[in-house]
């Protein structure tokens, strides 16, 4: 069989049988991946910046991680945290209780991010014996239903699904965008004043649950919150009785050039919810709060089957001593720094970018709106022709973002940014 046929076998039972609800970017064919790099079926090599969209922190297949991966497997596979301890979970928990902010020292594991959002939904309203939810319009959280429910990114991720959950209210996120030009305290002076008017006309703050916020805003755009209006947020919430929720399923494990988030702005949420990079790519979430908070959880109230699979947590505990012992973190902010100044200045000029923007490696490059539904497209199509895979983000796709491993090669990012830097001045300079 040559290298295209079974390319195009493997398509063709995939076409047939995979359900095609997902928005599949490529139809690539992937055989094998390391570090930054992939190779498909077809034997072409390419350079990564998705990393399985903000997965694969360390890249693909890094040696340790296959190590504890092959290792676990060979003691047991699966064992169901509700019969039973084992080492690799405990530890993983105890490793989260030492890293995360503040006293938030107890884990429950489950599958995914959004199961984990669902999860710090039903602990905040168990907890407090409240309804309400406030979330924030352009976030994303998932797609199970409570996780959807609070999305508001774009309306197709909640057509037909309508009613999903009550008691779900949006307030306007701290971002720039939407009032470009203004200063930063008038972003969060505006919209702490929309919360407020959330409370005095929709919902009682006493019949508030939980807030939830995405620290930076990921699909909605890679928008920082100002610090400034996480710790009002956190004021807000301690004089109200209402548990603070940080969406850190993008964001953490140094995606940001901090372990997490939270510590841009110094602020310690009562629920911090983890998935993604926690695990490296092995299936994995986490709701970390203080013991006390998962105490007043009724027991039996919430489980899973797999949740806290002992690879998944092996592979966790490979990850994050990788991440610390390579100083990741911390390259992680000076390479992102370093990367937004290179495309700052490459890209000078060109009128059609509206902003470079970054923390730590998670980097956006916003465009105009009026030409961002041809040009994006055209610009990842372009770097995929040259073997670099890219994603945007935003409400509007408006934004290419980086995600690139926090341990990529000097070379590999190098060749990557060339790539970008090409697809993106060919693509405006035929709409200009
Ligand atoms: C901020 C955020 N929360 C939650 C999720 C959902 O995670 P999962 O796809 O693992 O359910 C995502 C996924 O992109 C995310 O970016």
């Amino acid at each position: 069989m040559t290298l295209q046929s079974k390319t195009a076998e493997i398509q063709e039972k995939a076409r047939r049988h995979l359900s095609p609800v997902m928005t599949r970017v490529t139809e690539m064919v992937v055989e094998r991946a390391k570090g930054a790099r992939f190779w498909t079926s077809d034997g072409e090599e390419y350079i990564d910046f998705v990393s399985g969209v903000a997965v694969n922190a360390i890249g693909h297949a890094h040696e340790a991680m296959v190590e504890a991966i092959q290792k676990q497997a060979e003691a047991f596979i699966h064992f169901g945290l509700n019969y039973g301890y084992y080492e690799t979970a405990a530890n993983l928990a105890e490793k989260l209780a030492e890293i995360t902010p503040g006293s938030l020292d107890t884990v429950f594991f489950s599958n995914s991010g959004g199961e984990a959002i669902d999860g710090a939904l039903k602990l905040a309203k168990a907890v407090t014996g409240r309804p309400g939810i406030i979330a924030f319009e352009g976030s994303f959280h998932g797609r199970t239903m409570g996780a959807t429910a609070i999305t508001a990114s774009s309306s197709k991720y909640r057509k037909f699904y309508e009613p999903i959950l009550g008691e779900v209210y949006h307030a306007p996120y701290p971002y720039p965008g939407q009032l470009r030009g203004v200063k930063e305290g008038e972003i969060t002076e505006y919209c702490l004043g929309q919360i407020q008017k959330i409370f005095d006309l929709r919902i009682d703050p006493s019949r508030v649950a939980a807030i939830i916020i995405e620290p930076v805003m990921g699909e909605g755009g890679y928008f920082p919150a100002p610090p400034e209006f996480i710790q009002e947020l956190r004021r807000l919430c301690d004089s109200h009785g209402i548990l603070l929720v940080f969406d850190e399923v993008q964001t953490g494990f140094g995606r940001t050039g901090k372990m997490f988030a939270a510590e841009h702005s110094g602020v310690t949420p009562d629920i911090l919810v983890l998935a993604k990079a926690l695990s490296g790519g092995m299936p994995l979430g986490a709701i970390v709060a203080a013991r006390e908070l998962h105490e007043k959880w009724p027991a039996g109230g919430h489980g899973s089957t797999f949740g806290g699979n002992p690879i998944s947590c092996a592979a966790a505990l490979a990850n994050i001593k990788i991440l610390q012992e390579e100083n990741l973190i911390e390259r992680s902010s000076k390479l992102g720094e370093r990367i937004v100044t290179r495309l700052r200045s490459s890209l000078k000029g060109l009128d059609a970018v509206n902003e470079v923007r970054g923390i730590g490696l998670m980097i956006g490059i916003e465009f105009e709106s009026s030409i961002a539904a041809s040009a994006v497209p055209h610009i990842k199509q372009k770097a995929l022709e040259n073997k670099l895979l890219i994603m945007n983000c935003g409400v509007y796709g408006q934004t290419i973002r980086l995600m690139l491993p926090l341990n990529i090669e000097e070379e590999v990012l190098e060749k990557g940014l060339s790539i970008l830097e090409k697809a993106i001045k060919e693509t405006l300079s035929k709409e200009e």
